[in-house]
């Protein structure tokens, strides 16, 4: 199942099927997808934190056992769900961060590399061990992973299928930072963008999203025109006010 509790302006999701390492089957894969749309729409969340529940997993992949029946349509909606999902972590318009607290494998892994930032405990651990079963990833990892790491160690890793723990995760750039409790992290650094003008985050990550692809300079002329139409908003007169009147911003989304 998946739980969602607010902290003010925070959302948190928790991925809670222990009994699987937090393995995604159908039902579980669905609800993630559903409430994710709903937390996207919803301006009172201002960001939205994914972690699994327990000690162990993270998400400890796609469910093997359910995948282990599937022809090739299937297979391929299969595929399409965990894209959907992924692609809802990587472009709803807030800030996603992926608190990694134990095994982050295979969909599981490539979950975590749709959101936006990803914090991992220092017993995390992280790969794409598609390989090994005879498959590939098919969540985003032939293609976000190289985003994140370089092409070099994207191949390393779901060519071999090895394990990186927690370290080496943030030495080749899969995880941002490590930290226990990772929940803590994720929580203070969620409510510190909670705190930042929305409209700004929205556009930035918008912007950011097209920095590894596309034309660079129609990305560059995108920037320029965003940077300029966001002196309507109130948040920016605020922002920019706040500065010169030396006090704190406080910023209302509009
Ligand atoms: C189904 C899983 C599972 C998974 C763990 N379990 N991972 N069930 N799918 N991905 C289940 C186990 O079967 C077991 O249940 C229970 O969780 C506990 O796991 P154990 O193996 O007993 O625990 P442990 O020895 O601590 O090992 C943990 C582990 C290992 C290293 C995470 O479970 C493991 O290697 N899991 C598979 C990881 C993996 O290959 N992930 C990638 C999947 S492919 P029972 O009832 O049997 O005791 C993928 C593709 C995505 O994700 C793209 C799809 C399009």
């Amino acid at each position: 199942m998946i739980r969602v509790e607010r902290e003010e302006a925070v959302a948190i999701v928790t991925i809670d099927r222990q009994e699987a390492m937090n393995a995604l089957d159908v039902a579980t894969l669905t609800q993630l997808r559903d409430r994710l749309r709903e937390l996207a729409d919803d301006d009172s969340a201002r960001v939205v934190i994914v972690t699994g529940a327990g000690e162990k997993a993270f998400v400890a992949g796609a469910d093997i056992k359910y995948m282990s029946g599937l022809d090739v349509d299937q297979a391929k909606e299969w595929g399409a769900l965990g894209h959907e999902t992924g692609r809802l972590l990587e472009t709803m318009p807030k800030p996603t961060i992926a608190a990694i607290n134990g095994f982050a494998l295979g969909g599981g892994c490539e979950l975590a590399v749709a959101c936006d930032i990803r914090y991992a405990a220092s017993g995390a651990r992280l790969g794409q061990p598609e390989v090994n079963l005879g498959i590939i990833p098919g969540w985003g990892g032939t293609q976000r992973l190289a985003r994140l790491c370089g092409l070099g160690v994207a191949k390393e890793l779901i060519f071999t299928g090895r394990i990186v723990d927690a370290d080496e995760a943030q030495r080749i750039g899969l995880v941002n930072a490590v930290h226990d409790p990772v929940l803590d992290k994720a929580r203070e650094i969620g409510t510190l963008l909670a705190s930042k003008s929305p409209i700004a985050l929205r556009l930035m990550k918008e912007l950011a999203n097209r920095a590894l692809g596309g034309d660079h300079a129609r990305n560059l002329e995108a920037e320029g025109e965003t940077f300029g139409a966001l002196f309507s908003s109130e948040d920016s007169k605020e922002g920019l006010a706040a500065f010169v009147e030396k006090r704190e911003p406080k910023f209302v989304g509009r």
